[in-house]
């Protein structure tokens, strides 16, 4: 089993630590192993622990005011999530809930306070990958108003495989890493699961993605595809 430091050190948010601080903060760290489909956070909870995902991978959603699932994220093996509330001192933004069984590190919010105070490195990774963030949802919210659900459904694979996925020995095929249900791409796309669904199949029919039945995950075996349907 890996150590607290030698996750952090895979964690990018703490990458410019130096050994004595990053063992310091491995310190104050609290590990906590999760099954699958357990709610970590609750959107209006007051803030508590920075989360940093050790292993695993975790979904941010919300509920929309007719009851359905928007899904703002997926995150994986080091990302981070608990953040917002810590800065802003706001409740918490959103839902987040392991997709699989994860291994999450706690860091409490005095402890990150003071590592920023401390380590200025800390605070501008912070900024930049908050700034990453925000300049993914532009493009998202673009594609929202621009594209039809199957150019909407090839964008979100493909931006998925490039956040949690892996390359192929062929060099060209992605395999995403993370299971994901025709229900959670519809709530990923803002679609019905029933138009999704369409979309999957008319991808699967062209070859252009398979289903991994043993690992339950989707393949891209055509991304030129996908990215050339993203586009309109
Ligand atoms: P916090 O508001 O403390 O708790 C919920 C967390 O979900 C939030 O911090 C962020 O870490 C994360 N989060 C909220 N909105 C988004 C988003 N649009 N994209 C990625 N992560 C988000």
């Amino acid at each position: 089993m890996k150590t607290e430091a030698e996750i952090l050190r895979s964690v990018p948010l703490f990458a410019e630590l130096n050994p004595e601080a990053l063992a310091l903060l491995a310190s104050r760290l609290r590990r906590r192993k999760l099954p699958g489909g357990t709610p970590v956070v609750y959107k209006g909870d007051p803030s508590g622990a920075l989360y940093l995902i050790a292993s695993g991978r975790v979904k941010v959603h919300q509920a929309t005011t007719s009851g359905d699932e928007v899904i703002l994220d997926v995150k994986g093996p080091g990302d981070f999530f608990g953040e917002m509330s810590l800065l802003d001192g706001q409740p918490r933004s959103a839902d987040v809930s392991t997709l699989e069984t994860s291994e999450l590190l706690l860091l409490g919010g005095d402890d990150l306070r003071e590592t920023i105070h401390q380590q200025p490195a800390v605070a501008w990774t912070l900024l930049r990958l908050l700034s990453q963030r925000l300049r993914e949802q532009n493009e998202q919210a673009e594609m929202l108003m621009t594209r039809d659900v199957a150019g909407r459904v090839a964008d979100r694979l493909l931006r998925l495989a490039k956040s949690q996925g892996t390359l192929q020995p062929d060099g060209k095929s992605l395999q995403l890493e993370v299971r994901l249900t025709q229900s959670d791409i519809a709530a990923l796309v803002g679609a019905t699961r029933e138009r999704v669904s369409r979309a999957l199949s008319a991808f699967r029919t062209s070859g252009a993605i398979a289903w991994n039945k043993e690992t339950g995950c989707w393949l891209i075996k055509k991304p030129e595809v996908l990215a050339k349907r993203a586009e309109r």
